[in-house]
């Protein structure tokens, strides 16, 4: 066997459709591109048509096949009908990536329900839902992936987390939940957890060069992280390379948690 070939058979995603969740924007952006250049024909939902067309414009130009749905996920309604109309592009997905997020950041005293209940509904309740729309037909068909995008905010406090670190830490736990049901019918569900990466989320942040070299000093790589940092360990989970590894928080962040 080549090693082409043998790589082919461990990573190759040719034949998949995936949908990912903020694939228009930072990680899964990245992971949307890694996944389509290794073959899936992958959908991106997020609200934005300017970015989603901008992604998907870039992908057809590389030759891949992708395509996008504009949906507000941050309603139960907007998560039911993108995930109707994903599934209506390519078919039922193999691959689900839940990256949409937001980080709303008030200090505890100011975090109010609406902050608390627009961080819950895109950042857990929406990977919740579209896990319920899609898992049980992945597991019918014997092989699923699942990949949600946690934070190192799930198992530390890190400015201001508030409902964040409370919706990761929880979405972390629907991870394991989800695998425990599915992954004896081939639907393996795991987390990646970023630690600090420069992306519009945390623009702020990031344009702070102060503390920006400082969260870099605290990795054991030297450096912050990269979107394009997540596309090795995406392609890896949502190939039948992880096939064996399931319910797992995988941290892509240059030693930064255990630093
Ligand atoms: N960057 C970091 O340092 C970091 C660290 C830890 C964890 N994370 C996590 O990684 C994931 C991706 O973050 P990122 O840094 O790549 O963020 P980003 O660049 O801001 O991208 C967020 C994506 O989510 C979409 N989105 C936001 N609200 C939405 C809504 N209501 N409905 C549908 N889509 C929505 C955005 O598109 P629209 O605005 O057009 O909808 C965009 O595509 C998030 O879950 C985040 O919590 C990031």
């Amino acid at each position: 066997m080549s090693s082409q070939a043998f790589l082919s058979d461990l990573f190759s995603l040719d034949g998949r459709v995936a949908v990912v969740t903020g694939g228009s924007s930072g990680i899964g952006r990245a992971i949307a591109g890694a996944l389509a250049r290794a073959g899936a024909s992958v959908v991106v939902v997020a609200r934005r048509e300017s970015e989603l067309v901008a992604t998907v414009d870039e992908l057809a130009a590389d030759g891949c096949r992708a395509a996008w749905v504009s949906a507000d996920l941050g309603t139960r309604g907007g998560v039911a009908a993108a995930a109707e109309e994903a599934a209506g592009v390519w078919g039922e997905p193999d691959i689900l990536v839940s990256s949409a997020g937001i980080n709303l950041r008030p200090a505890m005293d100011e975090l109010d329900e609406g902050v608390w209940d627009a961080t819950m509904a895109l950042n857990l309740v929406a990977p919740y839902l579209l896990g319920q729309r899609f898992g049980p037909d992945m597991a019918e068909r014997g092989f699923g992936r699942i990949i949600h995008i946690s934070s190192q905010q799930a198992h530390r406090a890190f400015v201001q987390s508030g409902a964040y670190g409370v919706s990761k830490g929880a979405l972390e736990s629907l991870a394991r939940s989800q695998a425990e049901a599915w992954s004896p019918s081939g639907v393996t569900c795991n987390t990646l957890v970023p630690g600090f990466v420069m992306t519009p989320l945390n623009a702020r942040l990031s344009a702070d060069p102060e503390r920006t070299a400082a969260l870099a000093a605290r990795t054991m790589v030297g450096r912050n992280g990269l979107a394009e940092d997540f596309a090795g360990a995406a392609v890896f989970l949502a190939s039948r390379a992880s096939a064996y590894v399931t319910g797992q928080s995988i941290f892509v962040d240059g030693g930064f948690s255990v630093h």
